[in-house]
Formats: C-alpha cells, structure tokens, sequence
C-alpha cells in the first residue's frame, strides 16, 4: 500500500539519522577531544594473560609470617588539628625476623612488577566512570547514576559485579544502559585463570579500577554522588601533569613507622598530607598502571598484614591508603585535593548529626592551591566549588532511608538532612537536596520490582513522596 510507503521512508530516514547521531556522540566518548579515535576492545587472552601472571605474582609474594601485632588502635585525630611536631602513631609490634620477612616479599614483588610485561588491558585514550555495586548497592547506585547524568556528564561508566549471582536483568539491561553504564562481572575475569586466587569485597575496588577497560578513570564509590560534572576533570590539571588526584580524609594518616621501613622509603611527617577518602580517585592507568597494581598487593595482602600497617586500626581501616602508600614509593606524582573534607548534615538535639561528605573539583583547587604557592591571588575564586557528595552515613538506598531516623525529628517534624543552605558555594543552579529526594522517588516508585534486595521489601515509594510533601512545600503536589 502506498501510504505505508509514505510512512516507512521517514522513519528510515530518522532511524538513519540517529544512528549516525548515536556514533557520533559514542566517538566523542571514548576518543579524545582532539585527535584520533580509538575504541577497540581488548583482547579477552590480552587480559587473560596480564591476570595469569599477575596473581601469580601476588600468591608468589606473600609474606610468611604473623601479622604484626597492634598494642592499641590509632585514635581518630583530626588532620587539621595536626601540628609540625604532632608524632606518628606507633602501636605496632613485630619481631625482627618477620619485618625481614616482609621486606623481603615486598621487594620480591616490585621485582616481579619490573619484569612484568603485558600489553595494556585498557583501550587508549578512553575515559570513564568506574564503580563497584551489587545487591542493596545496586539501587544506591541507580540514584548517584541519575544525579551524575543531571550535572551533564557524559562519560561512560562501568559498573563491577562480584559474581553472576548479583548480575540483575532489569538492572544491567535496562536501568543502567539508559545512564550509559555497563555491567561487567568481575568474577568472569578473575577465574579465566588457571589457578583462580580469591578476592574479598573489600578488594573489589582495586581489581575493579585494574580491569576497567578506561585507560582513564575515576573511580566513584556507589553512594557517592556527582553534584557538579566531573568531566572536565580529565583534560585539565592536576590530572594532566600528575595521573592521579585523590581526595582528603577529616583524618590524619595513621600509617606506622613500620610500614615506612618494610617497604624502604622515608617515613613523611604526619602534617604532610590528611588520609585519604577513597570515595573517589581519579587516575590513568597510562602513567600509573604499576601503581595500582602495588595498590593491589597492599590490599590483596591487606587483612593479613598491610591495613594494620597502613591504618593501625584507625576508623575505616582498608583500601584507602593504598594508593598513596604505593605511588610514593613508585616515586609516581598525584595530586592530593587541599580544600579539607567537609560534613554535610543537619542540626540534632542543640547538637548536630553528621550524614555525607563533601569533597571539591579538583582542577579548582589546583589553582587555588597554585596561586597561594606563588602567593598571587590570580583567581576569583578562594574556595572550590562542590563536585561529591559521598552520600555514605546512612546510605541513600530508597528502600530503607526513611527508616534511618535522618529525616524527621523525635517531634514528628520533617526536616532536611544536608543544611547547605547558607553555603556560598554552589555548583549547579538546583537545590541539590530536592534534586537527590527525585531521584530516590524515581527509584522508589518507577522500579520497585527491579532490584533483587528489594525482594519481600514493601516499596517506600508513598513514604518517600510523603517525606517531600512535608520538608519541601514549595514543590507543591508530588
Ligand atoms: C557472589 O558475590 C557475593 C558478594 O561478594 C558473595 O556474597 C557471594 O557469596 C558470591 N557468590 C558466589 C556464588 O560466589
Ligand atoms: C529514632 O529516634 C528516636 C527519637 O529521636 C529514638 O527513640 C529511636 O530509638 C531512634 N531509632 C533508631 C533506629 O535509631
């Protein structure tokens, strides 16, 4: 029939059209901003070959003794209240012959890491988002996705799932690939070997940021959230000139003497830099691959000897200094945010209740922190603007945040729960609180079926509108 005909042609044309708009946008994604493009996949025995060797290395370098032994746990001092002359913390106690021991893998393993060739398991010039999510993680995720995409990103991300087991349908082939995020399972990488090794949770990250196939890549906690778009952050300084930026803990390190000597290298003076807050780390594999992978022999070796050393029990004892920990002693550059840590919460009983973290863009504070080193103020700014909010203290999962005693007082009254309101600094023109209840609502309401955890889980969708109705009229009906 002709008037079928007169249908077909357009839509062909559109279809047509948008293809060619889709690849073109994919181009602008992965290659750089100026220059060729670049997006072949590894080569799965690429990727195969590098994990053979390399948890060989690891198994290979173990060190044979017992832990070291902690007389105590490293009190939580604040890092700005560290003077010049505030000692290091030293709580641990280990025999000679062990520290001998120690030295002697460690060296055994940046031997190995010399000798270790493998062609890149990244694909060039590619940037991304890279994170770790599965079960309850998942809908957090979803959430801090939504909030990413609000601020215009358009980086992809990958997503790293422990095992098929927390590989959900309507989640990695739906929900995600909408946000432009991929599902990849870590396992399906980590047991190609012949002689699979273990890995904890608490290693995902690690291995996660080394099999990611972005060659430059920000690695965000689930729960953390992207307030402002972190995009720009790969093609300015610091990350230009230094391959890796982190970002500050409220605390001071706690690394040990001890760890200083088992691995050669000067122990720094505790004003030096804060502890870091791992929520975020930007990072190329280009220049900093070996970093990472000692970042992994200090976590793969972590429980059993190297977060003691590195934390001696402090709070949040795990990956967190690894990063640090292994690029100073590569003599590797990175950029450590200066703008302090700041708590987001709200005010409690005459006192106040601490519920997310807030960390800077760090090409800003760059700047800032360059100006003040030539003492010129040459920027308008003095304060970075806002670019995370580590959402971490409760989780904002949809399905339980109401239940976390955050959002009304003992009275009834609802409230906020990130008073920012008399804060100068804003990075995008939207009230950031009532943009993260949206998306939770989204979440809450659009896909309460979607989630395996939330199996048997009255959905919180009715709540959750009811919590907006009360703490922000202005939005009228919801
Ligand atoms: C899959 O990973 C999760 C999270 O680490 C773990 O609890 C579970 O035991 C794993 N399942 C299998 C079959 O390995
Ligand atoms: C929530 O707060 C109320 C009063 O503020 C308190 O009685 C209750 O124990 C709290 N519940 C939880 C789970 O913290």
């Amino acid at each position: 029939m002709p008037s079928s005909r007169l249908v077909t042609k357009p839509l062909l044309v559109i279809f047509l059209c948008s293809f060619l708009f889709l690849t073109f946008i994919r181009f602008q994604d992965s290659g750089p901003r100026n220059g060729p493009t670049s997006s072949s996949p590894v080569p799965m025995e690429n990727i195969i070959s590098f994990w053979n060797d390399f948890s060989r290395l690891l198994v290979a370098t173990k060190p044979h003794c017992p832990k070291p032994k902690r007389l105590g746990s490293a009190a939580a001092l604040g890092f700005d209240s560290v003077k010049p002359d505030t000692p290091r913390p030293d709580l641990l106690q280990m025999p000679e012959q062990d520290i001998t021991e120690m030295i002697s893998m460690h060296e055994k393993f940046l031997q190995g890491l010399k000798k270790l060739s493998s062609a890149p398991i990244y694909t060039p010039n590619t940037r991304g988002i890279v994170t770790t999510a599965g079960g309850p993680y998942i809908p957090i995720l979803v959430v801090s996705l939504r909030m990413l995409r609000l601020t215009g990103s358009t980086l992809p991300v990958e997503v790293f799932l422990a095992n098929r087991t927390e590989y959900e349908p309507e989640s990695c082939e739906v929900i995600m690939p909408a946000l432009n995020a991929k599902c990849v399972i870590l396992s399906e990488i980590l047991e190609a070997v012949p002689e699979p090794v273990m890995i904890e949770s608490y290693q995902f990250k690690i291995f996660a940021m080394i099999f990611s196939s972005f060659q430059n890549i920000l690695f965000l906690d689930a729960d953390n959230l992207a307030v402002a778009s972190p995009d720009e952050l790969f093609y300015t300084e610091p990350f230009l000139s230094h391959g890796m930026v982190t970002w500050p803990d409220f605390w001071a390190s706690s690394v040990s003497p001890l760890f200083y000597k088992i691995t050669a290298q000067p122990t720094p003076l505790l004003k030096a830099s804060a502890s870091t807050e791992s929520g975020q780390v930007l990072v190329s594999k280009k220049s900093h691959f070996k970093v990472l992978l000692l970042a992994a022999y200090y976590n793969f070796h972590g429980p059993s000897h190297y977060y003691s050393l590195l934390s001696q029990g402090a709070a949040g004892e795990g990956d967190k200094e690894t990063f640090i920990a292994a690029a100073t002693k590569l003599d590797a550059t990175y950029y450590n945010v200066k703008q302090p840590v700041k708590a987001l919460g709200f005010p409690l009983e005459g006192s106040w209740r601490g519920v997310a973290m807030e960390q800077y863009n760090a090409a800003q504070d760059y700047q800032i922190y360059q100006a003040k080193q030539k003492s010129r103020p040459s920027t308008p700014l003095n304060i970075p603007q806002r670019l995370f909010i580590h959402a971490n203290f409760p989780k904002m999962d949809p399905a339980t945040v109401l239940l976390k005693n955050i959002t009304r007082y003992a009275n009834g009254e609802f409230h906020r729960i990130w008073d920012i309101s008399q804060d100068p600094v804003t990075s995008i023109e939207l009230d950031l609180e009532i943009t993260l209840w949206k998306q939770i609502m989204w979440v809450a309401c659009e896909h309460a079926s979607a989630f395996l955890s939330w199996r048997g889980i009255t959905p919180m969708c009715e709540p959750i509108k009811d919590h907006m109705r009360h703490t922000f009229p202005e939005l009228g009906p919801i």
